[in-house]
């Protein structure tokens, strides 16, 4: 994996923390035109070893132009329950011989997945149809529990996600995902609060946790930050953000080795700790998920919130939300002495389809759709996610009504998780249970990464 190639450096090879940019240095830097290029290419090499057509109806022998009949869709409701239910009305609008049956996932990633392997690993041929998180493709992909997409959609067809999102999608040369949304972490922060204690919005993590414990002894607001810290995906992805603007990873670029037992990684679990016990976090951050999080912040209870781009939408929403109008978004705080603005983890989610299920052309027919510039504006306008398709993300980002997420986007520095590997669910619940344990006081954080770092290279050498 090249140093610097794009923002969305989905590397499999490595975690990348010096290898994400902001879209705001590449384009001041005029570099932004050879990055495009390059990851085109990259692209279509991609999704070509596979592909032969690129006819609208028929894709590899499959004839969507016929496709009819009745879909099953699996998918979580993410944040707003609402998503699935509009895409599915608009979808059906323009393909009326297709019906999509909803089946509502867990929202919580692990149990997803663990529920999904349960079914297709047993035969099942529905769901025809799942939306399945960005770090899945290589367990996916090795265990045969998803159709290679890039067997019947052409190079044409990938060439159109932001870059890095195919490559991210991809295990072995075939691409297993059609990129839905994109999430990114973003700093929430309550403007009112900020501009009467004449507080600037924190670009440091140092500086977010004594201006949080200033609010909160100031009696404010009840809590300063929160944030997912439970033993779950959604740690990983925090951990990630405080250990890449440290300088640390979590695997060397050949994941054959851990390399999470660092300086840099004490330094940001350290501080991750320390977030609880100056009292800038309340203790219950230990059992937090997005929810839960966005929960406590859109009550009012709390001055910063660590969460996705959708929790935006929620904000806004006066029905769930205290805090309407008086929400900022930035990106996340780096540490002191390192450069601004901190790593924002990259999540997201994909469409899958089942490799069991009998309606491929209708499958086929549906994901397509879901990245039309109708769908991703759907889900940019409404709902606050960032959409996958870089057209539309880019016009979207120049609507002055846009969620500023959507615009915030722009300037952060992203860092994928270590997912190359199919064994990915191993390596993470190492890094979210030691965490987990750390941040609870339960286990001292140098003690949490040498256990961590123990069992990531115990996952690794399992790898397939
Ligand atoms: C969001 C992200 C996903 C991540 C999950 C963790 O849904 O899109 O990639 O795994 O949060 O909770």
């Amino acid at each position: 994996m090249s140093h610097g190639t794009n923002r969305h450096e989905f590397a499999r090879a490595t975690e990348g923390q010096q290898t994400t940019r902001s879209r705001r240095r590449l384009r001041r830097s005029g570099a932004v035109g050879v990055v495009l290029a390059g990851s085109m290419a990259l692209l279509a090499a991609c999704g070509s070893s596979s592909t032969t057509s690129s006819t609208s109806s028929t894709t590899s022998g499959v004839n969507l132009s016929s496709a009819h009949g009745t879909i099953t869709w699996w998918a979580s409701p993410i944040a707003q329950v609402g998503i699935r239910a509009a895409l599915i009305r608009a979808f059906e609008k323009a393909y009326p011989k297709i019906h999509v049956n909803l089946v509502s996932a867990p929202t919580n990633t692990d149990t997803n997945r663990a529920d999904l392997v349960n079914t297709i690993s047993g035969g099942a041929s529905t769901p025809d149809v799942f939306m399945g998180d960005v770090i899945w493709p290589a367990e996916f992909g090795a265990h045969g529990f998803a159709v290679p997409l890039s067997n019947y959609l052409p190079s044409s067809y990938w060439a159109k996600f932001a870059p890095g999102l195919v490559q991210g999608a991809t295990y072995k040369g075939k691409v297993y995902g059609s990129p839905l949304f994109e999430d990114e972490g973003f700093l929430y922060y309550r403007k009112d609060l900020l501009a009467k204690y004449h507080l600037p919005v924190p670009k440091t993590w140092e500086q977010l946790e004594s201006d949080a414990v200033t609010l909160v002894h100031d009696n404010a607001v009840k809590y300063g930050f929160v944030w997912e810290g439970n033993s779950y995906e959604g740690l990983t992805c925090d951990f990630m953000e405080y250990l890449t603007s440290a300088g640390g990873s979590v695997v060397n670029s050949s994941y054959t080795k851990a390399t999470i037992d660092s300086p840099a990684a004490l330094r940001a679990l350290t501080f991750m700790r320390s977030l609880i016990t100056s009292g800038a976090s309340p203790a219950a951050v230990t059992t937090f998920e997005e929810p839960q999080a966005m929960a406590v912040f859109d009550s009012g209870q709390a001055a910063f919130l660590r969460n996705w781009d959708y929790a935006w939408a929620n904000s806004q929403t006066p029905s769930d939300s205290k805090v309407v109008g008086d929400v900022g978004v930035a990106p996340l705080p780096t540490f002191q002495g390192e450069s601004y603005p901190g790593y924002s983890n990259i999540g997201g989610w994909n469409l899958y389809i089942n490799p069991h299920s009998k309606n491929l052309a209708a499958d086929l027919v549906f994901i397509k759709w879901m990245s039309s510039t109708q769908a991703q504006d759907i889900l940019g306008k409404t709902y606050s996610e960032i959409p996958t398709v870089e057209s539309v993300r880019l016009a979207l980002a120049k609507d002055p009504s846009i969620a500023p997420p959507i615009k915030v986007a722009a300037e952060t520095r992203l860092v994928p998780r270590p997912a190359g590997t199919p064994n990915y669910p191993q390596v993470s619940s190492a890094i979210y249970t030691n965490v987990n344990a750390a941040l609870a006081g339960s286990m001292s954080p140098s003690a949490a990464l040498k256990t961590a770092a123990s069992q990531i290279n115990t996952a690794l050498a399992g790898g397939i």
